[in-house]
């Protein structure tokens, strides 16, 4: 593989403290003004400021534009099939997502469209999402389940999840989303998941994570506590939905539980804020939640102040955030949720990584990490400016550049 270099960037390579940041860390940004960067094998070989004194193979001037790591995705359902394209003009008609749900609709109506699906199909979809993606500056990704609804379903999706991972050029990391719905038609689905699903998991992906979705006319927090409680006496890891339109006490079981994060807390108040800031789950928030339903945002600001451990994903997904881009999340936090540019990109970058355990891989520019990178058409903060722009200049996943482009030079 030929060896890229790249010069004249504003290098933001994101070096700081290792482990999640929390407080004035989570702006660091470690920005060389005038910096390069040498690509090879897929990796970053070197970095440093000024002129590179040795460069390698094509070299690309970024005519101090912004160099960053790919943004990692930490949250997304973006392995589901059918269209819910009916039920956004509900929505937009104001039904509300949770009459929806309670209507038949909802998740319950791509667990349909997923379980019709042939395999090749769903693996179809799948890659062609990552590769929207890329176009639009993300990297790594996390990818649920959770439209299979059933044990053999649940573990069809997570097979179809590690088949593309295991040829895509990007780390792909599943999360078993066993918990994500009630369904009337299977009264123990529950118990199924639990004593059936769980193990089975643990048996496949040992360690993975699994996840659920605590609300009303979803999972009870009974159903999550005795879900989370079985899949950590199987050494799996644990994450959870929570307070995304009511508080049931999910904040408080995760962190009792030590998961690895309680994703959503639009409907959290300072109560559950400050628990969750207080302890090491992390915090994951998902803006664009609020600009496709309700306009509710969760309090980033304050649990940032409160110490807590931020981070923010996209939350791609048919029913609430139909929007593959992390980047667009990024501007609605520094709108609508208090956040500093500087601190959105952290929550995106760095502690996502930290989040899905790749920061020796990703998350940061650095010799020897994976050459994941953005060029971005201005400074790092046209990232939050750039609403629903067409996405970086230059995308290079593995040392790759990806196929198009939208520049000569
Ligand atoms: O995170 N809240 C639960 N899961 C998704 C929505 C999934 C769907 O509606 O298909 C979310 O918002």
């Amino acid at each position: 593989m030929s060896a890229t270099t790249i010069r004249n960037a504003r290098l933001v390579t994101m070096s700081g403290p290792a482990g999640v940041r929390r407080g004035a860390a989570l702006a660091s940004l470690g920005v060389l003004e005038r910096g390069w960067v040498v690509l090879e094998h897929g990796r970053i070989h070197s970095l440093g400021e000024g002129e590179p004194p040795a460069p390698m193979g094509e070299v690309i001037d970024a005519r101090e534009r912004a160099l960053l790591p790919a943004l990692v995705d930490s949250h997304t359902h973006l392995l589901h099939a059918g269209s819910r394209d009916e039920e956004w003009a509900q929505k937009w008609a104001g039904t509300p997502y949770l009459e929806i749900v309670r209507r038949g609709g909802g998740i319950l109506s791509t667990v349909r469209a997923v379980r019709e699906t042939p395999d090749e199909m769903l693996d179809h979809l799948l890659e062609r999402r990552l590769l929207r993606c890329t176009r639009l500056g993300t990297g790594a990704i996390e990818v649920k389940t959770g439209y299979g609804l059933d044990v053999p379903h649940e573990m069809r999706m997570l097979e179809s999840i590690l088949r593309v991972a295991a040829s895509a050029d990007r780390p792909v990391v599943p999360t078993f989303l066993g918990g994500h719905a009630i369904d009337p038609d299977q009264p123990n689905l529950t118990d199924e998941m639990i004593e059936d699903g769980l193990p089975r998991l643990a048996t496949r992906l040992p360690g993975a994570a699994v996840d659920a979705f605590c609300e009303e006319g979803a999972w009870s927090l009974e159903e999550c506590r005795r879900y989370l409680e079985k899949a950590k006496s199987l050494g799996l890891a644990l994450r959870l939905h929570a307070d995304e339109f009511h508080v049931l006490g999910g904040v408080e079981l995760a962190v009792e539980l030590g998961a690895l994060s309680v994703d959503h807390l639009e409907a959290s108040g300072e109560a559950q804020l400050s628990t969750l800031a207080s302890s090491q789950t992390v915090g994951v928030m998902l803006p664009c939640c609020g600009f496709a339903l309700d306009g509710r945002y969760a309090n980033a600001r304050r649990f940032v102040d409160l110490g807590g451990a931020l981070v923010l994903a996209s939350n791609a997904n048919p029913g609430s955030a139909p929007s593959l881009s992390l980047a667009f999340s990024i501007a609605l936090a520094v709108r609508f949720m208090g956040l500093s540019v500087a601190e959105a990109i952290g929550a995106s970058i760095w502690n996502s990584a930290c989040l899905l355990g790749l920061s020796r891989e990703v998350g940061s520019i650095e010799p020897g990490k994976r050459a994941d990178l953005m060029l971005l058409d201005g400074t790092e903060s046209s990232l939050a400016f750039d609403v629903a722009g067409p996405g970086p200049a230059r995308v290079w996943i593995a040392g790759v550049e990806a196929p198009w482009r939208r520049e000569r030079t």
